[in-house]
């Protein structure tokens, strides 16, 4: 089959988004939206994606380097026909094209698959939806025996194509070939005064295509965004469509309005997810893991039956089964929790790796750390582990128990079994089995008064 080749307009102002950001830089679910359309198109094999930029073309370009895309300029906008005309020195004439846009981030692959899939020199492949309200759209006009016969433009339209709810939604695809002999010849003697790619339908029928039409499954798919308004509606309805997936792959929610999903997941059986809950980037969740409410969850694989008590940040971090982390814990890049192990509230915890059922419950910070098997870590205790220049290792053998408000002054290794006592700061290594106690020793002062006011 000819290469497929996808060309995204990305040229148009946004003024509507009263933004210094192009509108297309906009994220749905933490991702531009011009890169779901491009990640999209890659699905979908192309050989080569164009997008064509405008307004704002410097801050677009460096949001993806250049072997990804290849970017054409239209430096005034003059109409869609126009944009595309701007991508045809770089489609092969062979090509088969599809036109998308980058302020319409969600159509499904399966939808353009569909469209793309039978194309050939003989057709024209267009996507359309049934509107209740099609006022500012371009209209599908079809004979009477419901062949398409052209796109008439809202401003361009009579009182009685006004009436056609049928409406094209700007995606459409056909062969380089006949974008090449079509475009040129586009007129802008129309209402805008723009050089309409609507108007190559009409063409395609002269030139004896047919108009092959199809329709997404949910309009969602082909709503694009001219505001922040549209903006949060298409959020939603992505986030919905995440928490209807969460849910069929086996995990309840607890209320599937309040749940965000920034990213990939993947996940066991029987999860319980509370509410307010935030995924960001690759998160791998085991069967019977249990979330509470609040939490932050970003590249993070946590096996199963482990426990996230609320309002708990988790960043790059590996938490082993049955673990218990919270309420208000944050792991950090680097923090590898085995089994059976906890972090309770008030931790902060960075390079971490600790070993099966070791505990660091309370208000402690532990980074560039090592921990052997249950360790316990005291309340207030903290890896001193920066110098002003560089950072050093704090290593804590099996066994090990850590009094309360300990400094734990790195590069320090504590032995196996070791003992330290509350309120230590530990500047020297301690060996497996000792009892290390580094604090002033307490005076008691009998018949002590306290100062009087003058
Ligand atoms: C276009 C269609 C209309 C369709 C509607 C769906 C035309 C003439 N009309 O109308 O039939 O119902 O989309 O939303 O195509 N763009 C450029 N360069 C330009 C002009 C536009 O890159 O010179 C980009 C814009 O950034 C935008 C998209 O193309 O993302 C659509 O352009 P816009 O002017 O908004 O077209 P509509 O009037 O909405
Ligand atoms: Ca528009």
């Amino acid at each position: 089959m000819s290469p497929l080749h996808v060309v995204i307009l990305a040229a148009g102002q946004g003024s509507r988004m009263k933004s210094a950001l192009p509108k297309v830089l906009h994220p749905v679910a933490g991702k531009a939206m011009l890169h779901h359309v491009i990640e999209t198109a890659r699905q979908l094999g192309a050989e080569k994606i164009h997008t064509v930029i405008g307004h704002g073309a410097d801050q677009v370009r460096a949001s993806l380097d250049d072997a990804t895309v290849n970017w054409v300029l239209q430096t005034e906008q003059l109409g869609t026909g126009h944009a595309v005309a701007q991508a045809l020195p770089d489609l092969p004439d062979d090509a088969r094209v599809l036109i998308l846009y980058g302020d319409v981030p969600l159509t499904r692959k399966d939808t353009l698959e569909a469209m793309v899939g039978d194309l050939d020199d003989r057709n024209l492949a267009l996507l359309t939806v049934d509107m209740d309200n099609p006022h500012g759209y371009g209209r599908i006009v079809r004979d009477t025996d419901g062949q398409v016969q052209a796109i008439v433009e809202q401003k361009d339209a009579t009182a009685e194509q006004h009436e056609i709810k049928e409406v094209n939604t700007g995606i459409l695809a056909v062969s380089a070939r006949h974008l090449k002999s079509w475009l040129p010849t586009l007129s802008n003697s129309n209402a805008q005064g723009e050089y309409y790619l609507t108007d190559i339908i009409a063409m395609a029928v002269d030139h004896g295509l047919s108009v092959t039409v199809s329709q997404p499954l949910n309009p969602f798919e082909v709503q694009g965004v001219n505001n922040r308004l549209q903006l949060a509606e298409l959020e939603r309805w992505y986030q919905r469509q995440q928490a209807e997936w969460l849910m069929t792959e086996g995990a309840t929610l607890a209320d599937p309005a309040r749940i965000d999903v920034r990213g990939e997941m993947t996940i066991g059986n029987d999860l319980w997810i509370d509410i307010n809950v935030v995924f960001e980037g690759r998160v791998s969740l085991g069967s019977n893991v249990s979330i509470g409410p609040g939490c932050v969850i970003k590249d993070a694989t946590i096996a199963d039956g482990a426990e996230i008590k609320a309002h708990s940040l988790i960043d790059g971090a590996t938490i082993g089964a049955n673990a218990q982390i919270g309420p208000f814990a944050r792991l950090r890049p680097g923090t590898e929790l085995a089994a059976n192990t906890k972090v309770g509230n008030f931790v902060e915890t960075k390079k971490a790796v600790v070993g099966e059922g070791s505990k660091i419950n309370h208000l402690s910070y532990v980074g560039d750390a090592s921990l052997g098997r249950n360790v316990n870590v005291g309340a207030g205790t903290i890896t001193c582990n920066y110098d002003g220049v560089n950072k050093y290792q704090t290593e804590l053998g099996d066994g090990v128990f850590v009094g309360s408000n300990t400094s734990l002054v790195a590069p320090v290794t504590v032995g196996a079994e070791a003992t330290i006592g509350a309120g230590s700061t530990i500047t020297r290594n301690v060996s497996g089995s000792e009892l290390a106690v580094a604090r002033g020793k307490q005076r008691n002062i009998a018949g002590w008064e306290r100062p009087k006011k003058a």
